[in-house]
């Protein structure tokens, strides 16, 4: 039997947490003026050299590469923020008069990574870009926008951890300080971090390998080497999260693994017991430099990326339960000619918004009768050779426990009337479940 790959898995319990999730996504974006963009699931392999970093773990040893028939070397996104910048320029977005320009996606993203818990090759995210601005309160403002995505779906104990990583100068005196630091403790380091040391020195800093290591515990702190306007934009960002009343910690070790990030880094974490090490269900962070690097115009920016499976797992611990979508309508149909009757009314009362669904099979009664209890229908309409004679139907409420004949002709709008009863208008059980 043919399986499914090594860290992917299909959705099929689940499917109720994903539209949920999306829903509020919709809901909370619309909130904060952010539209959607959807780009393509591959991009040339360069875009991802140039703009995640072609030291970063994602490009050195987690890229699906592949070769296309016309000898193009194409990449499966790793992440989204590369695309939509490839996309913004490519498309000119940035002439908008619209400005900052805000985008969400929602999307599959893949690296080969070592499958673990909240670890998957296959991963859905859910991102958000602004571009256009460097002020501080954009910064905020996205941090804010990706809490209230949490609160919409009502997930508590979340953390946000903030950093910041300052302009290129401050990055640069500040890798120097980092590299001397280290130096003479290189030895102690894991081997990875080793080659880091030149490569790519900031990522050691959070290395969950060395993070007890002396060498890592008296490293210098990021936000020492600052210049003054790096810090002060830090410092702005943090008196607009108290406005806002966003509780942040401070976390000096927060570097994140991607190359492009300038300035303000975050991640919001759940509790380790929940996800061990992957605890960050979401993380992001500003990149000034990144659209200028591919060849655009000078342009700032900042976003995140949710995991939606790391997220799907915290929401199942706080006790979040996706609603299941109701069936209005079962029918039981017995005979050829009650069956051409029940198509007919099936469609009438699909057009008119009503759900129904029959057995599409010829199966006795009582087989019909089980199967209508396991659909959890709120009616049984009952049609037989009789029921076709007479132009009626015979109609079961199973939340009222009455039974009544009705005439064909008026049974979308007896369903109506008992499903709507007590509302304004639309149906009481879409209503109570958000749909429409
Ligand atoms: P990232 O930290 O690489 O950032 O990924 C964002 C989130 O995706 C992580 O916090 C995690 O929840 C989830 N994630 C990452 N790798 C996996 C995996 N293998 N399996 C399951 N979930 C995973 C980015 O991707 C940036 N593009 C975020 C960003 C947007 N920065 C600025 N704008």
């Amino acid at each position: 039997m043919i399986q499914k790959m090594k860290g992917t898995y299909d959705i099929t319990r689940d499917i109720g947490f994903y539209l949920e999730i999306e829903k509020a996504i919709r809901k909370v974006s619309r909130l904060y003026n952010v539209e959607e963009i959807r780009t393509p699931h591959f991009e040339s392999r360069e875009l991802f050299h140039r703009s995640v970093g072609e030291n970063s773990d994602i490009v050195t040893k987690e890229t699906y590469d592949f070769e296309d028939r016309g000898g193009r070397v194409n990449t499966l996104r790793p992440e989204g923020t590369a695309g939509i910048v490839r996309a913004l320029i490519e498309n000119k977005l940035y002439a908008d008069p619209r400005t900052p320009i805000k985008r969400y996606y929602v999307g599959s993203m893949f690296r080969y990574e070592r499958p673990q818990k909240g670890r998957f090759r296959e991963f859905r995210q859910f991102g958000a870009e602004s571009f256009g601005s460097k002020h501080p309160s954009q910064d905020a403002e996205m941090i804010d926008y990706a809490m209230n995505i949490l609160r919409a779906l009502k997930l508590k104990n979340v953390r946000v951890h903030i950093n910041s990583l300052g302009g290129e100068a401050s990055k640069k005196t500040y890798k120097e300080a980092l590299k001397a630091h280290l130096e003479p403790h290189l030895d102690t380091l894991c081997q990875e971090c080793q080659t880091r040391y030149e490569t790519n020195p900031l990522r050691i800093l959070d290395c969950k390998k060395d993070k007890d290591k002396e060498a890592i515990k008296t490293a210098p702190r990021t936000l020492d080497y600052l210049t003054k306007e790096d810090a002060a934009h830090f410092e702005a960002l943090k008196s607009y999260l108290e406005a806002m009343k966003v509780d942040y910690k401070v976390d000096h070790s927060l570097v994140r693994g991607l190359d492009y990030y300038t300035h303000t880094v975050f991640e919001l974490q759940v509790s380790e017991d929940l996800l061990g090490q992957q605890n960050a269900i979401c993380g992001g962070g500003r990149y000034d430099t990144l659209v200028e690097d591919l060849d655009g115009p000078p342009t700032p920016a900042v976003g995140f990326a949710f995991g939606l499976e790391r997220l799907i797992v915290a929401l199942k611990e706080n006790g979040f339960e996706p609603l299941s979508p109701s069936l209005h309508t079962y029918f039981i149909i017995m005979g050829d000619t009650a069956r051409v009757k029940a198509m007919s009314l099936m469609h009438r009362l699909r057009t008119g918004g009503i759900t129904c669904d029959a057995d599409f099979t010829e199966r006795s009664m009582k087989a019909q009768f089980k199967q209508s209890a396991h659909q959890n229908a709120r009616f049984v309409v009952i049609i037989g050779e009789d029921e076709v004679a007479n132009g009626t139907v015979n109609l079961k409420d199973q939340r009222e426990g009455i039974e009544t004949s009705v005439p064909m002709n008026a049974l979308y709008g007896t369903l109506m009337e008992r499903l709507t009863r007590n509302t304004n208008a639309g149906c009481k059980d879409c209503k109570e479940k958000g749909e429409s």
